[in-house]
């Protein structure tokens, strides 16, 4: 079994029945779906599950876990995802796998947020990953440019094609290649108030609980 494969079914264990629960998103979360999915099947676990992306979403189907959105629910109880980076201050960066606006979303909506991560994602400072912005299409040469003055490294995202890669919600994304990250409140406080960024990967003081897999086994960190 691999690390991810782990810490996805160690995540799995942590649901119980009536519960709503945030479905994150990339080949990590892909293992605690695909868990959860065998829970309900041969356990009949009852619960709901709030997707954040298509891809997630058409895998809980697949798996039979009954969906809903975030608007037809109240709360969630749980949100299960990975993460691209985990810092010493267990602050994160997501949205390798551009679904970083609905994790965003769903996590700050949730109760608890546990990220499930291999030990090769656990870094010291955050940055090493390029750090994705999701913008709005117009306007987006701009803020490229203002990315660039900034020496912010930015480069557009592009699909298989070349493309520029369009997300669930049709834009775009720039990642910045910052190699490190130091003030990550001050970062995220600047990009929060960029026009026409509609979110951005880092994820500050989000975390409640930290499922590490290493080769000795699997380490629960509570934040
Ligand atoms: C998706 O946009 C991301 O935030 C993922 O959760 C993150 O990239 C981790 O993905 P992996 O589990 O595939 O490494």
């Amino acid at each position: 079994m691999n690390l991810k494969q782990l810490v996805g079914i160690e995540a799995a264990s942590y649901i119980t029945d009536g519960m709503i629960v945030g479905l994150g998103t990339g080949s990590t979360a892909y293992y605690f779906i695909e868990e959860l999915g065998r829970r309900v099947r041969d356990e009949h676990l009852q619960i709901t599950g709030v997707p954040t992306s298509f891809a997630s979403k058409q895998q809980a189907i697949d798996c039979q876990i009954p969906v809903a959105t975030i608007d037809e629910v109240p709360y969630v109880d749980v949100v299960v995802d990975g993460a691209d980076e985990v810092s010493a201050e267990f602050h994160g960066i997501k949205g390798g796998g551009a679904a970083l606006l609905f994790e965003k979303i769903v996590a700050s909506n949730s109760k608890q947020v546990i990220w499930i991560v291999d030990e090769s994602k656990l870094v010291e400072h955050l940055g090493n990953f390029p750090l994705p912005i999701e913008v709005i299409p117009y306007g987006e040469e701009q803020l490229f440019s203002y990315f660039e003055s900034q020496e912010y490294h930015p480069t557009f995202r592009l699909d298989q094609d070349g493309e520029k890669l369009v997300t669930d919600c049709k834009h775009h994304i720039i990642d910045l290649h910052l190699e490190e990250i130091r003030a990550p409140h001050a970062l995220a406080d600047e990009l929060d108030h960029l026009v026409g960024v509609v979110e951005h990967g880092l994820f500050l003081d989000m975390a409640h609980t930290i499922i590490v897999g290493a080769a000795d086994g699997v380490k629960t960190i509570h934040v």
